[in-house]
């Protein structure tokens, strides 16, 4: 299967990237392609609202550090994402990121991805209330529904670090390992 790892922290060996490269050195180990990207790293505008997309059914003409994403996205398996929650919900670089997924729907706004994708969501916060931000990170459970994908949400909370809790990593590995 083609996964497409999507970091957004800044802190590089952070809560949220340490659980992704857990899901990963397990999916790696199930076979399967690994295609990560960083968008700390990367040049990503937010979307011009030009609406090309919708009025000639293409994706996003932007060319940034996301264009030759779209052809992966539309042939990749499973997505796993993270973010640190930051000012009570996902961070703004994963926000800029999912907007520009406005070319992903037609005219219509019907879905120009097959459906039955999987996505596992990683936050990592400091809060020690695990459902204190639910209802912002339904936010994006909704969206990826409409492309009926599957989510799966693994959220780390309060001071400890997530690679230092084993817990955490093994399940975060398995879930890899059984993508
Ligand atoms: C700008 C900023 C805002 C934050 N806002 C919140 C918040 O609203 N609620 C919370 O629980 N933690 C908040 N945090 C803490 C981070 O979510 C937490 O430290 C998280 O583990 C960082 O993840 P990372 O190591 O993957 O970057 C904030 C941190 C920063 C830098």
């Amino acid at each position: 299967m083609k996964v497409l790892a999507i970091k957004s922290s800044p802190r590089i060996k952070g809560n949220t990237n340490s659980i992704i490269d857990k899901i990963v050195q397990g999916a790696e180990e199930s076979g399967h392609v690994i295609i990560p990207y960083n968008l700390n790293e990367m040049h990503v505008k937010g979307c011009q609202a030009c609406r090309t997309c919708k009025e000639k059914g293409v994706d996003c003409i932007i060319k940034d550090d996301l264009k030759d994403y779209w052809d992966k996205l539309k042939t990749a398996d499973v997505l796993i994402m993270g973010s640190p929650v930051c000012m009570y919900t996902f961070c703004g670089p994963l926000k800029t990121f999912i907007d520009r997924h406005y070319c992903t729907k037609d005219k219509n706004m019907k879905s120009r991805l097959e459906p039955g994708k999987k996505v596992i969501m990683v936050y990592s916060q400091a809060n020690s209330d695990e459902d204190a931000y639910k209802d912002n990170f339904n936010v994006l459970d909704q969206y990826f529904k409409t492309h009926k994908m599957e989510v799966q949400t693994i959220v780390h909370c309060g001071h400890n670090h997530a690679s230092e809790n084993e817990e955490l990593m093994q399940m975060a590995y398995e879930l890899g390992k059984s993508l």
